[in-house]
């Protein structure tokens, strides 16, 4: 692996695509695990509790690293190991989160925001100590849509936002021996597009008759597929259903916005100071700053506003991303 100039996150960019070429595994690539690496590093946010997110990569220490919602993921973190060695400078906590949002590019995907500045802790205490209890908050797929809004709700996701950020899962699969469902959603899933909205939709889904989780499935192009009852519970519910059909309908809009939630997703908690740096300090509910993104429309700023982090972004540009998807969303 190439030793990269510190600070420079195209190079680093071009690294992990080197590595996403995995023949043997899976579906040949380590995309869709590197996604569901930052999501899951990032999903234990708390707004009530202001804890959990992506700062400080605590995945890599017990009770999270053998959290059984985190299982497989160590393949992820194996795989960008050899990265991470070569560029001691880069934290754990930005470079899973660079992987995953460089993963959903390189497969197709919109680009997304990104902002480096995460520090990692340095032992299993110190992440405890910061946290606290941030186990059991990451979405349970044999349950239904209130639980799916409960979760999300806790991060401060609207159900627009919820229903984007799901279209993920046109990546991957599931495994038998790491969550127990079995199979891929779409019939390619390396390839970042609107399928899954588009197959929700279709009348093909019947429960699946086998001895593992209560799961549907479809028989598409000679290709077996699933759904989650999270994923069905997206077209079951009246309020998530029109955002299951309009990304369905438009891929530009489900990109616009998938882009704009996941870049939120990999910033909660990362509470930057004026250089851009992102310490691990213990915050109460009250003294942390939940981002802005959930404000009404008029108020409220840019979340990356006052982190001296102009300039870094990868996001591009024209005012805040993030509050533009909210005023849309007539929140
Ligand atoms: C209700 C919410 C969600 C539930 C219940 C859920 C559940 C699951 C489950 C059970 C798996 C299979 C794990 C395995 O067996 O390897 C999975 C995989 C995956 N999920 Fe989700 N997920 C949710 C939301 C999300 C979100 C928000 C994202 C990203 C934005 C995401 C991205 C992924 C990806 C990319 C995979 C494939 C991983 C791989 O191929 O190894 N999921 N999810």
């Amino acid at each position: 692996m190439t030793s990269v100039k510190e600070g420079d996150y195209n190079a680093l960019r071009e690294e992990i695509k080197k590595v996403l070429k995995q023949p043997g595994y899976d579906d040949g690539s380590a995309g869709p695990v590197f996604v569901r690496l930052a999501w899951h590093a990032s999903g234990n946010f708390s707004l009530v509790e202001h804890n959990g997110g992506s700062n400080g990569a605590g995945m890599r220490f017990p009770p999270e690293s053998v959290d059984p919602a985190n299982a497989g993921l160590h393949h992820a973190i194996s795989f960008l190991i050899p990265i991470q060695a070569a560029n001691p400078w880069i934290s754990h906590a930005d470079l899973w989160t660079l992987a995953g949002t460089t993963a959903i590019q390189a497969m197709g995907g919109p680009q997304i925001p990104w902002e480096a500045g995460r520090s990692d802790y340095d032992s299993a205490e110190a992440a405890e100590e910061h946290r606290g209890v941030v186990g059991d908050r990451l979405p349970d797929g044999a349950l239904g849509a209130s639980h799916v809004r409960e979760v999300f709700t806790r991060m401060g996701f609207s159900d627009r936002e919820i229903v984007a950020l799901s279209g993920a899962h046109a990546l991957g699969r599931c495994h038998r021996d790491r969550s127990g469902f079995d199979g891929p959603w779409v019939v390619n899933p390396t390839r970042f597009s609107n399928q899954y909205f588009k197959l929700l939709l279709r009348p093909i889904w019947r429960p699946r008759e086998w001895d593992g989780p209560f799961q549907y499935e479809a028989t598409v192009a000679g290709t077996k597929l699933m759904m989650l009852p999270t994923d069905m519970a997206l077209v079951e519910d009246p309020q998530f259903k029109p955002w299951v059909e309009k990304y369905a309908a438009d891929q530009d809009l489900f990109f616009k916005d998938f882009s704009m939630a996941f870049g939120k997703l990999i910033e909660l908690g990362v509470d930057r100071d004026d250089t851009g740096f992102a310490k691990l300090v213990k915050k109460s509910a009250e003294e942390g700053k939940p981002l802005d993104q959930t404000q009404k429309p008029g108020g409220g700023s840019c979340p990356f506003a006052g982190t001296g982090a102009k300039g870094r972004s990868a996001g591009g540009a024209g005012g805040c991303p993030f509050l533009a998807m909210n005023r849309e969303a007539k929140l």
